[in-house]
């Protein structure tokens, strides 16, 4: 594995989406901001700049990669997209939304991408700068969350650094991010949806503007590997669904419930998914042995920030 001096460049800086597509252009991996989390992206065209990201992130090679493209157009090159995908795409891009399709036949995307599957993942990230990387490069990237495997995803180029800081020679600096958890990811199939990994962009969002129902991906026959119980592991343990913290720990709040920290004062589920990770982050680096966190309301985007906390709270599986 190279070692890079891993140079920070602002998104507002002339020459930062050049420096990012020659790099890209030329097999390197760039940590890039997305509206969710930091991505680690590779052209996803080219088979050896993939590589890399899984050895980089510790990855196993099992578990596929988001193609980042910078509009509609884009993702159809490479997947088939039907009518109901077109109309998610429609609604929902660019924004936090992965959508699983039937990857096309001699695509050119390099086969680590999708490890082996037949299907693809696409998402169009609300990100100017990063949209612009995409189509100046010509090319879709790939790119996983911008942290070891199974540590919990970057929300800041702080983040990224602590996680990836010599492994990468550059990261656009693109601030905090705004949705603060990874994208919803759906999987279509025979025209019925299926909510693969929940986010901010809700199962019930989704079944109302479509007017179609979002079927547990239980139901599904669509493979979601790497998927693991236990990810976005902070050293501490987590407990979840506290009141109050015991002697030993340290406390997440959220509304009524106070704590070291608060997810949201004022109970504000979206603010909650923005503050999710920096906190979890915060909480595990005062030491603290395990880590309290109040109830959440499992409805809307409670059901993501939920489902992040059950894996961070699950036994640690071996990676
Ligand atoms: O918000 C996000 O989605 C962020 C930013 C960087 O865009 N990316 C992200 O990627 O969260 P990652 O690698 O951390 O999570 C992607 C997940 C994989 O764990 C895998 O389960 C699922 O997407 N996935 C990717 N391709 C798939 C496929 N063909 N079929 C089923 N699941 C797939
Ligand atoms: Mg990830």
């Amino acid at each position: 594995m190279a070692i890079f001096k891993t140079q920070v460049v602002s998104e507002h800086e002339d020459g930062a989406i050049s420096s990012a597509v020659e790099l890209l252009r030329a097999g390197n991996l760039v940590a890039i901001p997305t509206e969710t989390v930091y991505g680690l992206a590779a052209d996803a065209t080219e088979h050896c700049a993939v590589q890399q990201i899984y050895e980089a992130k510790g990855r196993p090679s099992n578990n596929p990669l988001i193609c980042h493209v910078s509009d509609i157009e884009m993702a159809k090159s490479y997947v088939v997209v039907p009518p109901i995908a077109e109309k998610m795409m429609q609604r929902f891009w660019p924004g936090p939304l992965s959508l699983v399709l039937e990857m096309r036949q001699a695509t050119k995307i390099a086969l680590p991408v999708s490890a082996g599957l037949h299907t693809l993942a696409v998402r169009c990230p609300d990100h100017e700068i990063t949209r612009q990387i995409i189509r100046a490069l010509g090319h879709p990237i790939a790119a996983p969350s911008a942290n070891p495997s199974g540590k919990l995803s970057p929300t800041s180029v702080a983040d990224v650094k602590t996680g990836l800081g010599g492994k990468i020679p550059l990261i656009i600096d693109g601030g905090n991010t705004d949705v603060g958890i990874e994208s919803t990811i759906v999987g279509v199939r025979a025209g019925k949806l299926y909510l693969l990994r929940p986010g901010t962009v809700t199962a019930d969002d989704i079944s109302q503007a479509m007017g179609e129902p979002v079927f547990d991906r239980d139901n599904s026959e669509i493979t979601a590997p790497g998927q693991l119980a236990s990810h976005y592991a902070p050293t501490a343990h987590v407990r979840m669904n506290a009141s109050h913290a015991d002697d030993s720990e340290i406390m997440i709040g959220f509304g009524d419930v106070a704590g070291n920290y608060t997810l949201s004062h004022s109970g504000d589920l979206r603010e909650a998914a923005q503050n999710l990770f920096r906190i979890l982050r915060a909480a595990d680096n005062t030491g603290a042995q395990t880590i309290a966190v109040a109830p959440i309301p499992n409805h809307s985007i409670g059901i993501a920030i939920n489902d992040r906390l059950k894996r961070a709270a699950a036994p640690r599986e071996a990676t």
